[in-house]
């Protein structure tokens, strides 16, 4: 093994706050949300979106019920700013929508936001510069005082252009970017004075964001930080903590939560998670997870798969199959054991209020996913699936002598091919194996009626290899007498094991479906039989076992 050059890296450093109270909190209701996918979202793009896919997504967004959308950086480039402008200018802003514009704290830009905001009703404007101690030293050789500087010349300036521009509506957010890079206490020494310019009160209230720019430790540290934060910030109910976690590590919806539970109001994130290098955090996964845990997210996830497809046709962007909740996969087990499980978990489901299928933390259709696919079938499947595909797409309800016989058959072809089979595929090898075998045995004539002592009568005629036979029997029943009629016939002594029947569908023209197990010698198998008659049904499944014995 190469060893990898681990003394290149040092480890976060420790953030001591004993009297955390987070780790006992649950979060019984949803944040505030606020989606970032045209703003951060788009700037991780390689092609960032056009204007008409910028609107596309936006009305998406509306649709899903986010009340805060950070719509661009409208300083930065003519596609952003012409974005807001039509925003505003063609009234596609919901009254009960407010949008947000992100501007770095330098006198020209923020002028530029502003002017991008002209006409509208109600806007947030959104103001961030880095405090961390790395880009202090690397990015800005400043200092600490001059650092804060930044933040509150910018802010004195957004003040000012609020009263000139006369625009009652606008909002305020600060952002001490790379706040989990800065030192808490100096984070909040800038927030405070950020906010002895904005003055925020009650009917005023101003957002703090606290971003994991980059995401350095584990999701408890960032936590403490925010509980921390939370109880040492000056005026604390007229100012809305947001969080705003990246995904570098592969926690920021874990860091999000536990966030959450620390105190935090807000949530900032995009769809799927798209973002900045791993991304931001996934408002799909936070909000699902809410929801999976009987808490009403306030977003409307219920079609996944169209938001997913206008969010792949306007990002360019894929959601991998395993993405929690949305992923193609993420419904579908392969694993014999999962069937098995899921199968008795859904029987056991019907008329439960609680959703508790085993395998399955949501139930997929509240989410707009079928039933169809969450069953597949390959080398790893096994009988319990296989019977659910039956009985699920075909309505077969195949007794449960006949799972593992009809299992092992179909495990028989995928070992072999090692590819999937698709339900139409094991539809095909149900018809082939059980009711279109037609040797050695043949049905060419059947009639049934009553004898004068009440007893069935069956009159026959078979085909045997290409020779036609004509039987009758008698018995108390139409496969009792059939049976007893073909038994000297084939010089087989057959004794009938199982018999169990079911309507295939609903409706006057119905079918019957019959299955039957016969043993003779030491030999047993399955028939079954799809007629419109039950009786004929009965005869075909009788003659579906012999054929396969
Ligand atoms: O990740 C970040 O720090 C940001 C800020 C601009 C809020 O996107
Ligand atoms: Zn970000």
């Amino acid at each position: 093994m190469k060893t990898m050059n681990v003394n290149k890296y040092q480890p976060y450093p420790p953030f001591p706050f004993p009297e955390r109270t987070w780790p006992e909190k649950t979060i019984t209701r949803a944040p505030i949300w606020c989606s970032v996918d045209l703003r951060d979202g788009n700037q991780a793009l390689n092609i960032p979106m056009t204007v008409e896919e910028k609107i596309r997504l936006f009305e998406l967004l509306v649709s899903i019920g986010f009340r805060e959308i950070e719509v661009g950086f409208p300083s930065a480039s003519e596609i952003e700013y012409r974005f807001v402008r039509k925003l505003i200018e063609e009234n596609r802003i919901p009254d009960d929508v407010t949008i947000q514009i992100l501007t770095q704290s330098r006198e020209h830009l923020i002028r530029r936001s502003f002017e991008s905001l002209k006409g509208a009703k109600k806007a947030i404007v959104h103001l961030y510069n880095s405090t961390s101690a790395l880009q202090r030293e690397v990015v800005f050789n400043m200092n600490k005082d001059q650092i804060k500087h930044i933040a509150v010349t910018g802010a004195e300036l957004m003040q000012h252009l609020k009263e000139e521009i006369k625009m009652p509506g606008v909002r305020f957010e600060y952002s001490p970017e790379s706040f989990t890079g800065t030192e808490t206490e100096y984070a909040l020494e800038v927030c405070h004075a950020v906010m002895a310019v904005l003055k925020p009160d009650a009917n005023n209230k101003m957002i703090l964001n606290l971003p994991a720019t980059v995401e350095m430790s584990t999701p408890n540290i960032y936590a403490d930080k925010i509980e921390w934060f939370s109880r040492h910030i000056n005026n604390r109910e007229n100012v809305i903590i947001s969080i705003h976690t990246h995904n570098d590590r592969g926690c920021a919806v874990a860091a999000g939560e536990l966030a959450l539970m620390a105190g935090a109001d807000r949530v900032e994130g995009t769809l799927f998670g798209n973002g900045e290098r791993t991304g931001n955090m996934d408002l799909v996964t936070m909000a699902l997870n809410l929801f999976s845990q009987g808490v009403e997210p306030g977003l409307d996830f219920s079609d996944i798969n169209k938001i997913k497809e206008i969010y792949s046709q306007c990002t360019k962007m894929q959601v991998h199959e395993r993405h929690p909740y949305a992923g193609d996969l993420v419904y579908t087990a392969f694993s014999g054991s999962h069937q098995d499980a899921i199968n008795k978990g859904m029987k056991a489901q019907k008329g439960r209020k609680i959703w508790t299928v085993p395998y399955l933390p949501i139930d997929p259709a509240d989410v707009g996913r079928t039933y169809e696919s969450i069953i597949r079938i390959n080398s790893q499947s096994g009988k319990g699936g296989v019977a659910f595909i039956m009985e699920q797409e075909f309505g077969f309800k195949l007794p449960k002598p006949m799972h593992a016989e009809f299992g092992r058959i179909i495990q028989n072809i995928t070992d072999k091919t090692n590819n999937e089979l698709t339900p139409s595929e094991i539809k095909a090898v149900f018809e082939n194996e059980y009711l279109q075998k037609k040797t050695p045995y043949s049905l060419n004539q059947c009639s049934i009626s009553m004898t004068d002592k009440g007893e069935t009568q069956i009159l026959a005629s078979l085909v045997i290899h290409e020779e036609t036979i004509e039987f009758q029997g008698q018995g108390n029943g139409p496969i009792d007498a059939f049976v007893k009629g073909i038994s000297p016939v084939i010089k087989k002594d057959l004794t009938l094991k199982s018999y169990d029947e079911h309507a295939l569908s609903q409706g006057s023209d119905s079918s019957a479906v019959a299955y039957i197990s016969i043993s003779s010698l030491n030999k047993t198998s399955f028939g079954v039989g799809v007629d419109p008659n039950i009786s004929f049904a009965s005869i075909k499944a009788v003659l579906s076992a012999l054929n396969r014995l």
